[in-house]
């Protein structure tokens, strides 16, 4: 987060109190261990802090689903979906609404997986990360990603990417939101388009579409990427 982008606006109480519970996972510096503890403490109050008015990553469920239709061919009902940066599990909740029935989780912090293994919604937790190093996760294993909450600051880096498309099957999809502003404001994310550009440009992986969506998190915007893989 650029700190600039707080002290200009005009917060409200609320949004204030917002801003306060997610300063804690921006503090400079921290590593990925640091980062997994400090997201183990707020597991408990996380999804009371955050709820769909504040924050809303269920954009890229409804991202997804999109993609899977009948008409396409694309069976969700058989799909394999992994949740990357799951925290506690509410992607997977929204993925069960809308038909999926497989869906895995893959997040570094004990606490959150915890959490979110008591929705009865998910199937396999890998206790790990990504964009760190190459995690255990085989070749094509999945049909597709999703994540929210992940690309930012400190969290998982834009080269990640290259390690979702190589877990993912041809013809599997990627589908990802951030906040809009991260894409100019922040040196790590300002990174993403460039590389999905690079990718494309590769035939490693194709548009489906990107947009703008309102209200992400408070009164910033999101954009959502669907990518297929090639
Ligand atoms: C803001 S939460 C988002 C959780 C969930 N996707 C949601 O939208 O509610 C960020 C999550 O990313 C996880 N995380 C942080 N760094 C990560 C990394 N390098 N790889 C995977 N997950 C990471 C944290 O443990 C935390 O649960």
């Amino acid at each position: 987060m650029d700190a600039s982008v707080i002290v200009t606006k005009n917060y409200t109480d609320e949004e204030k109190a917002v801003e306060e519970s997610v300063s804690r996972v921006q503090v400079e510096g921290l590593t990925p261990d640091q980062l997994a503890k400090v997201y183990d403490e707020w597991a408990e109050t996380y999804d009371k802090e955050l709820p769909p008015e504040v924050y809303y990553p269920e954009y890229v469920v409804e991202a997804l689903s999109e993609v899977y239709t009948e008409s396409n061919g694309q069976n969700r009902k058989d799909a394999k979906v992994l949740d990357v940066a799951a925290g506690t599990g509410r992607l997977g909740e929204a993925l069960q609404k809308h038909g999926f029935r497989y869906i895995d989780a893959l997040d570094p912090s004990e606490k959150m997986l915890e959490k979110l293994m008591t929705r009865g919604v998910y199937g396999k937790t890998w206790k790990d990360t990504v964009g760190i190093h190459k995690t255990e996760i085989e070749d094509d294993a999945y049909d597709a990603v999703i994540a929210a909450g992940a690309f930012l600051e400190g969290h998982i880096p834009v080269a990640a990417v290259h390690e979702i498309v190589r877990i993912l099957r041809p013809g599997g999809f990627i589908s990802i939101i951030v906040r809009e502003d991260y894409l100019t404001n922040s040196e790590e994310i300002r990174k993403l388009e460039p590389l999905f550009e690079e990718l494309e440009n590769g035939k490693k992986i194709q548009k489906v579409f990107r947009r703008v969506v309102p209200k992400y998190y408070l009164n910033f915007n999101g954009v959502v990427y669907v990518y297929r893989i090639l």
